[in-house]
């Protein structure tokens, strides 16, 4: 299928799609002021900000600032790509799907990925099976019976046995007709070095199958059963295969994403049978990574579900390592981060086994922030017997700290270095400023785009808000007030994703098409969508000729915004050259009155 034939097919869709409901399968909806509202599925809300609006074909929510059109709504819900969405919805409408010619190269691919996910289903099948079913499986069963796990998350998880043989798994493989090249290709059988062929690369371990999100199984974890040796590591991973990437895989997501979201947060911790222990207990809002350190992929892939992630790391030395170093990455992504410490250093498994689900829901309710945290770890490593010791602590938490910007928040948190460290108040303060003004940007936290939302604080700016987006929907409406707006208005006054939004909506103009919903969704990045989508339903019940009205009174708004600021610092220019130079400050101040008048002009029109 050639782009313009699935365009066509996009069209169709949507032309027969009403988004209300393609919602209403997952939020309830009531009607209020011409517009349905719920509760936002993608974020925890006790009130219903999520608003669809059917007419524009909509749907925003006013908390977390998702929005776009029903296929943006699938694919968020459904944690599908736009056009999987597009599709799904061409199915639950009954529509036939384009049929699309592969080249022979990528018909192999195709088959050969087919072949590849088949192939760790049978393998997984074929473990469990032994497991539950046979007497080889028995010591799995005892195993398993003695850490606790019952019948049922053995169930849920699909865990299985691999019985202790060179070649049981392989010899059933290729009984039915799979190539040992493509078995070895995921991991599962390894090629013998000094003979020909092939032997099972998991023998006599638990086998805990690792699924992608869809819960396709792409590899395995197997545990030995006896305590583990040089010889014989504890867990055996599949190795780095086409379908198996620890960077971008975590443990249980495929269960849990439905409660990440509820929830707001993902907890993460280190260990298979740690996440599997918490799920079955009913924190189903659990991950684990892959023995491996956390890394951006995996923060993008949380963030889909919740913004809030907590770390519950064993309490050893090695797992705060692993937290420290996991921080500086999730918060780069935007997240809000808390750190769970698990008490007598037992792993996230152990504790809740022994004290139990409520005792774990009150550690998680007592989360450090990560500020709390990071503070509490180097104090405890400092030296407090000297100066020097005492300051060099300081100056690794200031980095920290720095970046709280509430006046009465940073005021406790000076006391309470101030305390920890046994230094003068006033002298933690004063390192603080020193600090912020050597480092400015430190203390400015980096945000995700979604969460960037200035919130104006007063009646001016958010005169001067509102006047951005009628602007911006007035364009959308009318591509012609462009010209207007280009000469009236300087483009550095707009937000970036505002110029984002006006080059694409003169570049739709210049090619003599308009910019849709659908077209939008396609060229627009994310945030642009976003935000584009917010302000058409904000005036979604204005009709044309108010909005016109409006558009004007915005227009006067922001220019004398622009004119303002221009006269001040034409004033100020004029004040430097007060003394030192009486024709240019008398320039200055001429132009400054010039302007002046124009203001003055604006505000009797
Ligand atoms: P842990 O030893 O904390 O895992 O290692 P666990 O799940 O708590 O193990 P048990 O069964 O209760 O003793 C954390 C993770 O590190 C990886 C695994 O992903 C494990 O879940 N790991 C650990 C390995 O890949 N290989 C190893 O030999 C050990
Ligand atoms: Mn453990």
């Amino acid at each position: 299928m050639g782009s313009a034939e699935l365009d066509e097919f996009i069209e169709r869709v949507n032309e027969r799609t009403d988004i209300y409901s393609v919602v209403s399968r997952y939020v309830t909806l009531t009607q209020k002021s011409g517009r349905y509202w719920g509760r936002c599925p993608f974020h925890n809300e006790k009130t219903a900000s999520f608003s669809v609006s059917p007419d524009k074909g909509l749907f925003y929510c006013f908390g977390c600032h998702a929005g776009g059109n029903a296929f943006k709504f699938l694919s968020l819900i459904e944690n599908i790509t736009y056009f999987e969405a597009v599709k799904l919805q061409a199915q639950r409408l009954g529509m036939d799907l384009p049929t699309r010619k592969y080249s022979p190269e990528e018909e192999r691919r195709r088959h050969e990925e087919k072949s590849l996910f088949k192939i760790n289903e049978f393998a997984q099948d074929f473990y469990h099976e032994c497991l539950i079913k046979t007497a080889r499986g028995e010591v799995g069963r005892k195993y398993l019976a003695a850490r606790g796990i019952t019948a049922q998350t053995v169930e849920t998880f699909k865990l299985g046995y691999a019985p202790d043989d060179w070649d049981n798994l392989l010899s059933n493989l290729t009984r039915r007709g799979f190539s040992p090249e493509h078995i070895e290709k995921v991991g599962l059988i390894v090629r013998r070095k000094n003979s020909s062929g092939f032997f099972d690369r998991f023998r006599g371990r638990v086998m805990i199958p690792i699924n992608d999100i869809f819960g396709h199984t792409v590899g395995f974890g197997g545990r030995i059963l006896k305590a583990e040796d040089e010889s014989n590591p504890k867990y055996l991973n599949t190795p780095e295969t086409v379908l198996f990437n620890k960077r971008k895989l975590l443990f249980g997501l495929d269960k849990s994403n439905r409660a990440i979201s509820t929830a707001g947060a993902a907890i993460v911790v280190e260990g298979y049978m740690d996440a599997i222990s918490l799920f079955s207990a009913g924190i189903k809002n659990v991950v684990a990574t892959l023995g491996t350190a956390f890394t951006p992929e995996h923060v993008k892939l949380i963030l889909r579900y919740a913004r809030k992630i907590i770390f519950c790391y064993d309490s050893d030395e090695a797992g705060q390592k692993a937290t420290l170093r996991a921080l500086p990455i999730v918060q780069a992504a935007g997240a809000e981060v808390f750190i769970v410490k698990v008490p007598d250093g037992k792993d996230p498994d152990e504790f809740i086994r022994k004290h139990g689900k409520e005792n774990f829901d009150k550690l998680i309710e007592n989360a450090e922030t990560l500020i709390d945290y990071r503070m509490k770890y180097v104090i405890a490593r400092a030296d407090l017997n000297s100066i020097g010791g005492k300051k060099a602590a300081l100056q690794e938490i200031l980095p920290v700290v720095v970046k709280i910007q509430d006046k009465v928040i940073r005021n406790e948190y000076e006391k309470k270095i101030a305390a920890a460290l046994l230094l003068d108040e006033q002298l933690v303060g004063e390192e603080w400023r020193k600090f912020s003004l050597n480092n400015p940007s430190a203390d400015t936290e980096k945000k995700l785009p979604a969460v960037k939302q200035k919130i104006p604080v007063n009646d001016a700016e958010l005169l001067i808000k509102e006047a951005f987006e009628t602007i911006l929907r007035m364009i959308w409406h009318d591509g012609d007030t462009l010209d207007y707006i280009s000469v009236m208005l300087p483009r550095e006054i707009f937000s970036q994703v505002h110029q984002e939004i006006l080059s694409r909506l003169e570049i739709c103009r210049e090619e003599g098409r308009r910019l849709d919903q659908m077209s939008a969704t396609k060229e627009l990045s994310e945030e642009a969508n976003a935000e584009l989508s917010r302000i058409l339903m904000k005036g979604a019940n204005n009709p044309r000729d108010t909005e016109i009205g409006f558009f004007n009174d915005a227009v006067g708004i922001l220019r004398r915004a622009v004119l303002e600021k221009k006269y001040k610092t034409l004033l100020a220019q004029a004040d430097e050259y007060k003394v030192s130079d009486k024709e240019t400050y008398r320039k200055k101040v001429q132009e400054s009155l010039k302007i002046k008048r124009e203001i003055d002009k604006l505000k009797v029109d």
